[in-house]
Parts: C-alpha cells; structure tokens; sequence
C-alpha cells in the first residue's frame, strides 16, 4: 500500500491551495453575506483548468485523476466551498454522464465548452417532491417523435440560473416507473423556461440555488444520453462520483474550520498561558484531527477506487457520510473553540459551520448514503 501523493496530484493541490488562500479568502465574507455568485473566480479556475478537470483532454478537459480531484476539492472548500460545489457538479454531475454515455455530437457540442468552462452545467433531478425519493419525478418529457415536450418543476439546483446547460431528469413513460425516466440535455436558454428565485440559504450562500420551471419546452430527440429510460440509471451513476466531489468538499470545510481553531488556539490566552495548553481545548483539536485524517481516507480510497476502475458506489456513499457528518461535528467544535469570536463573521468558522449543514443534506442526505451502505450489507457486497 502506498500513501505517497505523485509529483502532478501535490502540483495540483498546490496550485488548488494557492488560489483559494491568495484569491478566493479576499472577498469570501462579502460574497457569502451579499449571496454574490463568484463569476470572476470560476472564469480563473476554469483557465486553470478545474471546472473539467476529470474530463479527457480529448474533450478540452485537464484529464486529471480523481485523487486530484479531492484533494483540490478539499482546498478549495477550505476557503470557499461553494466554489467546491459549483465545481463538483460541473464535473462529476454533468460533465460525467456526457463524456461516458453521450454521443460524439453531444460531446462536441456540449462537452467541450463545459470541460473549458466557457460554461457550466446543472444537474436537475430534484422536485418539490422527489428529493430523497427521486424516482418520484413528477416532470414528464412526452416523446414527440422528433422531439421532446417537458413539463413540470425542478427545485434546489446548483448552478440554476448560471449553468447554459442543463442535465435533466425527466419521465417519460409513467407506466414503466423509474424505468420510463429519460436524461436530457437542455438549453437553459430554450423557450419555455423560466427560473425561480435565488434561494436565500443558510450556508453556500454565493452558489446560485434555483427552481427552474419547464413549460411546453421542446427538447431534440438527439438530446436524450443513452437509451430510452437510462436516465434513472445514469442519475444515480453520476452520484457516485458526485458524492466523492461533495464529501471532499466537507472534508475542505472541516480541515480548513480545524486550521482555524489551531491558529487562534495558539495565539489566544487565559489563565496565563495559550488555550492550546489547556486540555479541554488540546483535545479537542486532537479529536478533531483524527475525525479529518479517517474521512480523508475514506474520500481518498473512493477515487481511488474510481482510478483503478474498481466499483466505487458504496465507498462513496461511506465517504460522503462519514465526512458530512464529521464536518458539521468539526466546524460547531471550531467556533466553541473561538468562544464569541467563533460566533462572529471575520473569523470565518461561524460560515464553514452553515456550510458543513449542507454536505448532510444534497447528493442524498446522510440517512440516504445509510440505506446505499445497508442495502449493500444485505445484498452480502460489504
Ligand atoms: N448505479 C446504477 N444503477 C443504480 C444505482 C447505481 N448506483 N443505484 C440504483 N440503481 C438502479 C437500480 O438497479 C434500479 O434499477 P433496476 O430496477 O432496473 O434494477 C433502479 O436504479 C432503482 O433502484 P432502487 O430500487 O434501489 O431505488 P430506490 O427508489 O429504492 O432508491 C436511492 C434508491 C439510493 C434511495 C436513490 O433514490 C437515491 O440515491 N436517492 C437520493 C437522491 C439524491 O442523491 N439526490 C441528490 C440530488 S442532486 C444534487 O443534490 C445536486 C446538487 O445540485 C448539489
């Protein structure tokens, strides 16, 4: 077993690191309060390549490996996580599904742009009621022959509203149930689309969280990745990678809320000495610290699984988890370490602790990466 990171995935986590301590820490308090989407940064960290960054350099994409993948994720987030998010789902929930099952027009027509970040993608499986239960779609495609006629509403989408492409889940023959479901490629600037208000949300705030409504939308038959009713199958595909992208993201905001603590636990006095001195406070960060190096594995074991083209499904759903749990425990441990200062906004753990929330609950809530795992016990896999 080797642990040692090579030359190019340190490169990458490095160049990750740099920009998110040098650029993305400048203006993180504004965009989170003002809920400011980070046009000027995702256009940088395109030209630097991570917008697609799994995706073959055949399709314009840096065709870097998953591990690289977390580990940029995880610095990134440390600093911002909703550039982490914006960047995941771009990749592992849009860009995935193209470049595995999409035709060569497909790709060249949608892939390629997404790959450069010229544009990003949205990923819409999500209903008002279909959210852990997403074979409940609600939003039909009736097959037109030539095209297409969509439907219905999706809700919580990440990149709503800035995505130029859409990856939509729709039903299309009710009586075959989640076998009659379809995976589109949409225009978002088609006719017939019409995007609901930005989600005022808890955490994340600077992603762009959107309803978007389809009205009589036509979609060319050409759109539609794979067979007639894979699309089911390629949503919860696209998951699995997903949630190695959201899990490295928690495990972002829980290292980079740890760092924090340990900075201010070595300047800040009481009692005549460092709080890193007291034990209440020492073991803390050392709980911490061993809660973030088994959720790093767990993250790093999953894409390396995907490298290896080994199954991955319930290695990431024990990533995602563990990590989303371990990061809200992490980031509420961080602020009680800065007492009062923690609960302020220029100490920046009070933010990563209302973005941790989020990781236990999009790309399928924690409870929902325990039936993946349970079924698997069953089923005798683990
Ligand atoms: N790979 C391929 N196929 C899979 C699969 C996988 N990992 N998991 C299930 N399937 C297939 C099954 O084989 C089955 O197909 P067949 O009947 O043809 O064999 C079909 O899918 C249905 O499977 P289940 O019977 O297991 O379905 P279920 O209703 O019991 O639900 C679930 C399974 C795992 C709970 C699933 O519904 C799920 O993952 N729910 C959570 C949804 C989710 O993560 N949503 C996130 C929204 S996206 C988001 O948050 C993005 C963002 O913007 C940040």
């Amino acid at each position: 077993m080797n642990f040692q990171l090579s030359e190019e995935q340190l490169m990458i986590q490095q160049a990750a690191r740099d920009y998110a301590q040098r650029e993305l820490i400048k203006d993180v308090i504004e965009r989170d309060e003002k809920a400011i989407y980070p046009t000027e940064h995702i256009r940088n960290l395109a030209e630097l390549g991570f917008l697609g960054m799994l995706v073959s350099p055949k399709y314009d994409g840096s065709g870097m490996d998953t591990v690289s993948y977390v580990l940029a994720i995880e610095e990134l987030s440390k600093v911002d996580s909703s550039v982490g998010v914006i960047i995941s789902v771009n990749n592992s929930l849009v860009c995935y599904g193209i470049e595995k099952y999409g035709t060569d027009d497909q790709k060249e027509k949608y892939l390629k742009p997404l790959a450069r970040g010229d544009q990003t993608g949205a990923f819409l499986l999500s209903e008002p009621g279909a959210g852990s239960d997403a074979t409940a779609q609600q939003t039909s495609a009736i097959d037109m022959g030539d095209h297409y006629l969509v439907n219905g509403v999706k809700n919580w989408i990440t990149n709503g509203n800035t995505a130029s492409t859409y990856l939509l889940f729709a039903q299309t023959d009710r009586s075959k149930g989640h076998r009659g479901i379809n995976a589109l490629i949409v225009d978002r600037h088609s006719e017939g689309i019409s995007i609901g208000p930005h989600e005022n949300k808890m955490g994340m705030r600077s992603s762009d969280t959107h309803s978007v409504q389809f009205t009589d939308v036509k979609v060319p038959k050409e759109n539609r990745i794979g067979d007639d009713g894979f699309g089911f199958k390629l949503a919860m595909k696209s998951l699995e990678g997903g949630r190695i992208g959201i899990a490295s993201q928690a495990l972002g905001i829980a290292s980079g809320a740890w760092e924090l603590a340990v900075k201010y636990a070595k300047e800040r006095q009481t009692f005549g000495k460092e709080i890193i001195k007291h034990q209440a406070i020492a073991f803390k960060l050392s709980d911490m610290a061993t809660q973030i190096e088994a959720a790093r594995f767990l993250c790093l074991k999953a894409a390396w699984l995907k490298d290896q083209g080994l199954p991955y499904g319930i290695a990431s759903a024990m990533a995602k988890q563990f990590t989303a749990d371990m990061a809200m425990q992490v980031t509420t441990e961080a602020v009680q370490i800065h007492g009062g200062y923690g609960y302020v906004k220029e100490y920046h753990v009070e933010r990563l602790m209302r973005d941790a929330k989020l990781t236990q609950i999009y790309e399928g809530t924690s409870e929902i990466q325990k039936i993946v795992i349970s079924r698997a016990i069953s089923d005798g896999d683990i």
